[in-house]
C-alpha cells in the first residue's frame, strides 16, 4: 500500500474520494457543499431523509456519474464531534481499505476528519495504521483460489504547511502496522511450519534487512553455557532448540540497553504433564512473545530510534519422548539456580529464566519479557487486557503510560512476598509451578527471581495475543497485541536518552 500526501488545492481525477462527516455537523460547507452542488443536491437530500446520519463508523456510497472529479464518493461517519477516539480512526482507515474493493487510486479529504483535541498528524497516523492493518489476511494453506487484492495508492489531501509532517505520520503509522502484521503472521503460522529453526530464520531475515547484529546459540553452545532450563524444555523434541539474540544499536555506546525477551514455544503439548487435546491444538501460538519481540524490533529498526535494544528469544518445542524432561526432575539454569520440575506444562518460565539471564549478561539495563504464559491471565483479565507484573515502580509506570498512549489495555497484578514463598522447594532453589492459586502471579514471581536488581516488567499476553472476534482491522487469530505499546515505550526511552 502506497500512502502519500497531496496538496488539497491540486485537483486530481480519482476513482474514489473519501469524506468524513460528524453526526452533529451535517450542514454543508467546504468540500461537502461543493460536492452537493456538483451532484445537484443529492447529498443534502440524503441527509434530509436521514439516509446517512454521520454515526460513528456508518458508511455511505455516492456515485457521481461524471459530475465530479471522483468516480465514487465514500462518506464515513465520525459520530458527534469530540467523541471519535484513536481506535475510531484506525477502524475508519480499515473501513476504507475494506470498502475500496479494487479501486487503486483513493483520495482522502483529511481535513474532513479533523477533530480536537487531536492533530492532523495524529489522525493521519491512526488512519494509516488502520489501512495497513486491514490489508492483513490469513488465508493459511487453503488450496482454493483466494480473492486477489490490488495494491492501492491512497492520497491524503493536506495543506502545504502540513504536507511534510503528515507524510511522516503516515509512514510511521504504516511501519507500525507492518510490525504488528509481522507478529500476526508468525503467530498464525501452524506449528509444523513454524518450528524453532523457522523462528530463527525470521530473526535472521530481520537482522539482514535492517542491519541488526544477530547471534544464534545452538544446543551445543547452550549446553556449554549452562542454559539447562531452556534446554530441558526442548529435550523431548526432535527439533533443535535455539536462543536467538538481535542487537539494535541506535547509540554509539552500548549502555542504557532496553532488553526485550520473548517466549518462543513453537508448540506446547504440556510435555509429560500433558495437555488435553482440545487445549493443545491452539498451542502453535505459544511463540507469541517471541513474535512480539520481532515485530517490535522491526519497527524500532525501521524508525531508527536513537536507543540500544537487545532482543532475546528462546525458541523450543515442548514435546514428549524418551529424552523429555519429566515431573520430579531437578534441573539447573544459566543463573546457576536449581529448579524442581513439578509440572512440565509450566515450561514458558523456564525458557524465560535463561533468556532474561542472558539478556542481563549482554548488558540489558531495563527488561521487558513477554509471553503467552498462563491460562489464568485469561480468566482474570479476559482477552483484551494484558497482565503486567514488575519489580520496579518507575519502570512499570512507564509501561502503563505507554499502553495508555498506544491505546492498549494493560493491568498490573501484584507480586507479594507470600507469592514468592509459594515457589519454595524442598530439594531445589525453587519449584517451577506453584499450582493453581494465583498462577499468573507465581509465574511472574518465578521469572522475577532471575532478574536480580534489573528493573523488569513481565507481560502475560496469553489472553491478548489471539482473539476470536473480528473487525475491520483485526481478523480472527493473532492480534499483534502490545507491539504498539512497546514501540511507544521505546520512543519514550529514546526521548529520555536525548534529553
Ligand atoms: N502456554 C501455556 C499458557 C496458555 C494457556 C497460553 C492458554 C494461551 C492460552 C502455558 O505454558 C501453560 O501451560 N500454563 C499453565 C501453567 C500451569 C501448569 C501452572 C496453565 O496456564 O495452565
Ligand atoms: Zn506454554
Ligand atoms: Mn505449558
Amino acid at each position: 500500500m502506497n500512502l502519500e500526501v497531496i496538496q488539497a488545492d491540486q485537483k486530481q481525477e480519482t476513482e474514489l474520494l473519501v469524506l468524513g462527516m460528524f453526526e452533529d455537523d451535517l450542514y454543508l460547507q467546504g468540500i461537502h457543499k461543493e460536492i452537493d452542488e456538483a451532484l445537484h443536491g443529492i447529498l443534502s437530500q440524503m441527509l434530509g431523509k436521514k439516509e446517512f446520519t454521520g454515526k460513528e463508523r456508518e458508511s455511505q456510497w455516492l456515485p457521481t456519474y461524471g459530475h465530479y472529479a471522483a468516480e465514487r464518493i465514500l462518506l464515513l461517519g465520525l459520530g458527534k464531534r469530540g467523541t471519535a477516539q484513536p481506535r475510531t480512526y484506525r477502524l475508519l482507515g480499515g473501513k476504507i481499505e475494506k470498502q475500496r474493493k479494487n479501486s487503486e487510486k483513493v483520495m482522502v479529504a483529511l481535513s474532513t476528519f479533523k477533530q480536537d483535541p487531536y492533530s492532523t498528524e495524529e489522525i493521519a497516523q491512526w488512519m494509516a495504521e488502520g489501512l495497513e492493518l486491514a490489508t492483513y489476511v490469513h488465508h493459511g494453506l487453503k488450496t482454493s483460489a483466494q480473492p486477489e487484492r490490488t495494491e492501492a495508492q491512497i492520497l491524503f489531501q493536506v495543506s502545504e504547511d502540513d504536507a511534510h509532517d503528515v507524510q511522516e505520520a503516515l509512514s510511521f503509522g504504516q511501519v507500525l502496522a507492518e510490525g504488528i502484521n509481522l507478529t500476526r503472521r508468525l503467530v498464525n503460522t501452524p506449528a509444523n511450519y513454524m518450528r524453532p529453526k523457522h523462528l530463527v530464520q525470521e530473526a535472521e531475515a530481520l537482522a539482514k534487512r535492517y542491519g541488526m547484529e544477530l547471534e544464534i546459540l545452538e544446543e551445543s553452545k547452550m549446553e556449554e553455557m549452562g542454559m539447562d532450563a531452556l534446554l530441558s524444555v526442548g529435550r523431548g523434541s526432535t527439533e533443535p532448540s535455539y536462543c536467538v539474540v538481535l542487537k539494535y544499536r541506535g547509540c554509539t555506546e552500548w549502555d542504557n540497553v532496553l532488553g526485550l525477551v520473548g517466549k518462543g514455544v513453537c508448540i506446547d503439548t504440556g510435555g509429560y504433564s500433558l495437555k488435553p487435546g482440545n487445549s493443545m491444538a491452539d498451542m502453535y501460538t505459544d511463540m507469541g512473545g517471541a513474535a512480539t519481540v520481532l515485530g517490535t524490533m522491526e519497527v524500532i529498526a525501521r524508525q531508527q530510534l536513537p536507543i540500544n535494544v537487545v532482543g532475546v528469544i528462546g525458541a523450543v518445542e515442548n514435546m514428549i519422548d524418551g529424552n523429555a524432561f519429566k515431573p520430579g526432575d531437578v534441573i539447573s539454569s544459566l543463573a546457576g539456580k536449581s529448579i524442581e520440575i513439578n509440572n512440565t506444562d509450566a515450561e514458558g518460565r523456564l525458557v524465560l529464566a535463561d533468556c532474561v539471564t542472558y539478556a542481563r549478561q549482554l548488558g540489558a539495563s531495563y527488561l521487558v519479557d513477554m509471553a503467552t504464559l498462563t491460562g489464568g491471565i485469561l480468566v482474570a483479565l479476559g482477552d483484551q487486557v494484558t497482565g503486567v507484573m514488575s519489580n520496579d515502580e518507575a519502570w512499570v509506570e512507564e509501561l502503563l503510560e505507554a499502553a495508555h498512549e498506544a491505546d492498549e489495555y494493560a493491568w498490573r497484578l501484584p507480586i507479594f512476598p507470600v507469592h514468592r514463598d509459594m515457589l519454595k522447594s524442598s530439594q531445589a532453589d525453587l519449584v517451577n509451578s506453584a499450582g493453581r492459586l494465583a498462577h499468573p502471579i507465581t509465574a511472574g514471581a518465578f521469572i522475577e527471581s532471575f532478574v536480580g536488581e534489573t528493573p523488569w516488567i513481565h507481560l502475560d499476553i496469553a489472553g491478548t495475543a489471539t482473539t476470536n472476534k473480528e473487525n475491520e482491522i483485526q481478523p480472527k487469530g493473532a492480534t499483534g497485541a502490545m507491539v504498539r505499546t512497546l514501540v511507544t515505550l521505546a520512543q519514550h526511552f529514546s526521548q529520555e536518552e536525548t534529553d
